[in-house]
């Protein structure tokens, strides 16, 4: 399997979102946080910035949707044009039909779990969903510590995924840096969100290069 790339713009000059998101046109998607201040404790940006960027037409856009009711607010994500949409699991209150509804507006779909959250009661709702995401920090900031304790959760989806025969893909995102990218793509991760990472690097290109070069030589 081949790495994927999705820089996280929380922490970008958000003053020149273009010029930022030029810096790293090598990726895959750029990474777009959504909070809302409610589901967690932070508020970023919403659908204008998200369209904003999508007209840009730089990078596909991964939006990660931490907010209450995703029900009711996620759709509009992928009618926008956003090519993934997270929502999480703990927020949803019908989530395959939620999946459904982004997979219709023409968007992949993903299923966010924080980091307290079992995939046991998620295992049999894989095959309706192209992603899992793994967060290894507590949502809502970027800049904190890999959570080493969220590895046994890639593991099991990975396991999960092979006894059902479903083809998922498997984002880790929050303190993915050179160390930590390592351990999460040997532990069957697949799509690497990076921030600060990448955008306190000295050159943000060239930390794309180099993660998804580390990230290539440990991916299954
Ligand atoms: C945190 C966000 C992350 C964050 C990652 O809730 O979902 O995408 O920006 O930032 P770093 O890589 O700095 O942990
Ligand atoms: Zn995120």
């Amino acid at each position: 399997m081949k790495p994927t790339i999705s820089p996280s713009i929380l922490n970008c000059d958000i003053s020149d979102l273009a010029g930022e998101l030029h810096k790293i046109r090598n990726a895959d998607f750029a990474h777009v946080d959504i909070m809302d201040n409610h589901f967690v404790p932070n508020l970023t940006w919403g659908l204008p910035v998200v369209e904003a960027v999508i007209a840009r037409d730089i990078l596909p856009v991964d939006c990660h949707l931490m907010i209450e009711d995703p029900d009711r607010w996620a759709p509009a994500y992928a009618e926008a044009g956003a090519a993934s949409v997270t929502f999480h699991a703990e927020a949803a209150k019908a989530p395959l039909r939620l999946a459904g509804e982004i997979h219709r507006l023409g968007a992949k779909v993903g299923l966010g779990l924080k980091p307290d959250t079992d995939i046991h009661d998620y295992e049999d709702l894989l095959s309706y969903f192209d992603m899992i995401l793994v967060m290894t920090v507590e949502p809502g900031f970027g800049g904190q510590p890999f959570l080493h304790s969220q590895m046994n959760k890639i593991r099991r989806v990975r396991e999960a995924a092979k006894r059902s025969g479903v083809e998922i893909a498997i984002q880790v995102d929050g303190g993915v840096n050179r160390k930590t990218i390592e351990i999460a793509a040997d532990a069957g991760a697949d799509v690497f969100v990076a921030g600060s990472a990448v955008f306190k690097a000295e050159d943000a290109y060239e930390e794309v290069d180099e993660l998804r070069r580390i990230a290539a030589a440990h991916v299954h």
